[in-house]
């Protein structure tokens, strides 16, 4: 087999990818090792960023997004038995979307499939080969249907999530992993129940930070902060509910709802640098990875593959390599930038459990929601960075 990008991993970023440079006439093979329907029903976070509703619109993959996606103005944050609003609208003039990560992949796929793209499901044991540049051809190798295949490609997309192959397959000492880990998970779950409020509420209690957000009028996603250490067994549906209505504080009715399904997520950030070797691109969760706090993630990962689509569109038209070569540097910038507030929203609503300086911090934290719920200043600096920082 032979294209000109191969891209490992069926994720936002790699179909976004195969979807941007083929309207610029670039040919690509995606190989993802779940099968489809894994990849259209994973429930992931929700929230997209005004530029990359925009973009999946102007590109052709946002009709469902127009018909199915809620708007919202805002969010709410709870603390101290109140809530305030934070209306972006009015702060940023910009407003946000809730849009699951696995619609974004539903529909990238059906649109990559019914326009002539490779999507190759359920291969094994891919590596990526030869990415070094002088005379090799940049290879990825993989099982599919228990026959061994190779794609031999001029460029190599590592899409394949925080898990994947292609960030070990750096050279070793060509990159430098930046790590932080939190001492706390979330607890989610989806539920047939409607939401307490029409926009996110971000609660910050002695007990611990709850999320209340939403999948549709009559589906919730809400989540608790847990130890990381948490067996989800010990949650009881009835644990979860009351746990749920305590950290809104009686800001807003919580009604309850047959739970659909609920798991536990550690907390993590996480940042390679440089993400490229050669011919070898990161992007995405294969290179960096944010608490869901900011609602970063799957943002983050459309802003790398919209820089990286570019650079390969001045390469193939015009012979540049100077955008190729600076990728990584372009991307890092905003990449620092969501994991500053990322880290940010985390360390303002997540209590640490046992911490040496609970107290004082419990204090401090009160006074930067109270700071951010009353300064302007504040509240547009979390509504810009929340509602998405400027992408050309
Ligand atoms: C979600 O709806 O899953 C969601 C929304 C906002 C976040 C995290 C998760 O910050």
């Amino acid at each position: 087999m032979r294209t000109q990008v191969g891209i490992v991993g069926a994720g936002p970023a790699g179909l976004m990818l195969s979807h941007l440079l083929s309207l610029s006439g670039i040919s690509s093979t995606v190989v993802e090792d779940r099968s489809r329907s894994y990849c259209e029903n994973r429930v992931r976070a929700g929230l997209m960023e005004n530029w990359v509703a925009r973009m999946l619109i102007e590109t052709g993959v946002g009709e469902r997004l127009k018909r199915e996606a809620m708007v919202h103005d805002g969010i709410f944050l709870a603390f101290d038995n109140e809530v305030h609003k934070l209306d972006f609208t009015e702060l940023v003039d910009k407003h946000v979307y809730i849009y699951d990560q696995k619609e974004v992949v539903t529909d990238l796929i059906a649109h990559r499939l019914a326009h002539g793209g490779t999507i190759l499901f359920e291969v094994s044991e891919t590596s990526v080969h030869d990415f070094g540049g002088s005379g090799g051809k940049p290879t990825i190798r993989f099982k599919h249907g228990g026959k061994a295949e190779t794609i031999e490609c001029e460029f190599i997309a590592g899409c394949d999530g925080f898990h994947g192959v292609s960030r070990p397959s750096l050279p070793p000492g060509s990159w430098t992993g930046y790590d932080r880990v939190y001492p706390f998970a979330w607890l989610g779950i989806l539920s047939e129940s409607p939401p307490p409020e029409k926009e996110l509420i971000y609660a910050y209690h002695d007990r611990g930070f709850a999320l209340f957000s939403m999948r549709g009028p009559d589906l919730s996603r809400l989540y608790l902060q847990v130890s990381p250490d948490e067996e989800i067994d010990q949650w009881s549906d009835d644990r979860i509910w009351a746990e749920l209505t305590t950290r809104l504080q009686g800001v807003r009715p919580l009604k309850q709802g047959k739970i659909l399904q609920k798991g536990i997520t550690p907390m993590r950030s996480y940042v390679a640098e440089p993400m490229q070797s050669g011919r070898l691109f990161l992007a995405g969760d294969a290179a960096h990875i944010v608490p869901p706090t900011g609602a970063k993630g799957m943002n983050l990962a459309m802003a790398d593959v919209r820089v990286l689509a570019r650079a390969l569109e001045g390469f193939y038209r015009k012979h540049e390599t100077a955008a190729l070569e600076a990728y990584s540097k372009t991307v890092l910038k905003r990449v620092w930038k969501g994991q500053r507030f990322s880290w940010w929203m985390t360390q303002m609503l997540h209590r640490v459990p046992g911490g040496e300086y609970g107290a004082f911090d419990s204090k401090r934290q009160i006074a930067e929601l109270d700071y951010v719920t009353s300064s302007r200043a504040a509240s547009v600096s979390l509504a810009e960075n929340y509602a998405g920082l400027p992408m050309e």
